[in-house]
């Protein structure tokens, strides 16, 4: 077996996925005909054409236009089940799905048809799928930290259905700085911090993230080859950091994959994962971000397998379960 085909079939853990970036263009029409909502593009394939992005901005706008077909909890229930369905044919065991409550509020969607259609699709993804799951809550950054900290109380009455919260959207003149009083807020409700940073952002809104907000992860931290004494302290402190590949080529990050530094990442002792942050629109679920990378940085198997039980090491899940699927990994290379 070489690297891409073991990169294919061993079992993984997504912790970088916004699940509203899951949202194919074709469930978009379907939801936006059950729910009469009117969509600016005239078929799914206009809609694809206009996924060409020049920067993060570029395709937020997209992503959050895609969104608005989503009204009811059944909504949520359909676009999380259709990510679980790609997961499962990719071999992801583990999945931390992101979501931003602040896209569907804003056009008055309850906060309970959010989170309970999407805690739904987590239950059946585990009795029918064997994969378990977790909700991560993220605020937008470009939006004031007051309305954080009201997305925050709105989620309280069901502060059991996610384990943690996060920071995306626009990073560029939106630093982990802004939210520094609502995340001191979420850390004493004990929730699991993380935070998007150097994506387009500097190295110094890693550190922001780090020290301000005291996140657990970084998402994205591809800035952190910006930065050769932070590399090594996050090499130390084995810092996970979710990359996303694809992501990074489609949003013009990098110019080329064989340009991207997740090797590099690696060799420095990088807690590095792969990630695909929103498939639908970066071109694929995460064994397209295996292969692809993969074959444009030339991986090894060593380095295939590294990604893997670094997506464990990086997963909010109990010792036990971590031993599960280290040891379902195991089972795997040895066939
Ligand atoms: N970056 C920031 N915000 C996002 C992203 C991303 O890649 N995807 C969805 N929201
Ligand atoms: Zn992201």
């Amino acid at each position: 077996m070489n690297a891409i085909e073991l990169a294919r079939a061993i079992p993984k853990a997504e912790l970088h996925i916004h699940i509203e970036g899951s949202l194919e263009p074709e469930l978009i029409f379907q939801l936006a005909q059950r729910n009469a909502v009117s969509l600016a593009y005239p078929s799914v394939d206009a809609l694809r054409a206009a996924y060409a992005f020049t920067d993060l901005q570029s395709f937020l706008d997209i992503y959050y236009a895609g969104a608005s077909v989503l009204l009811t909890a059944q909504d949520f229930h359909d676009m999380a089940w259709a990510y679980f369905l790609c997961a499962k044919a990719d071999h992801v065991i583990h999945a931390e799905l992101f979501f931003d409550p602040q896209t569907h509020t804003a056009r008055g969607v309850p906060m309970a048809a959010v989170i309970e259609g999407l805690r739904s699709a987590c239950r059946q993804a585990e009795t029918e799928l064997g994969i378990s799951s977790a909700l991560i809550l993220c605020f937008l950054r470009h939006l004031s930290e007051e309305e954080a900290f009201a997305t925050l109380e709105a989620a309280l009455p069901f502060r059991e259905h996610f384990i943690g919260v996060g920071l995306d959207s626009s990073e560029r003149g939106h630093p982990p700085s802004k939210f520094q009083r609502v995340f001191a807020r979420c850390r004493e409700l004990g929730l699991k911090l993380v935070a998007h940073a150097g994506e387009e952002g500097p190295p110094a809104y890693m550190r922001e993230a780090i020290d301000l907000l005291k996140v657990q992860r970084i998402d994205h931290g591809v800035a952190v080859m910006q930065d050769a004494a932070l590399m090594e302290e996050l090499a130390r402190s084995r810092m996970p950091l979710t990359v996303c590949p694809l992501s990074n080529l489609k949003l013009c990050v990098v110019k080329d994959l064989r340009e991207h530094p997740l090797k590099k990442m690696l060799d420095a002792g990088l807690c590095a994962t792969v990630n695909s942050d929103d498939p639908a629109y970066f071109g694929g679920y995460m064994n397209a971000n295996f292969e692809q990378t993969v074959q444009a940085l030339n991986l090894s198997r060593d380095d295939v397998v590294q990604l893997a039980k670094n997506s464990f090491e990086a997963s909010f899940i109990s010792e036990e379960r971590r031993r599960a699927c280290l040891a379902e990994l195991e089972r795997v290379m040895a066939r």
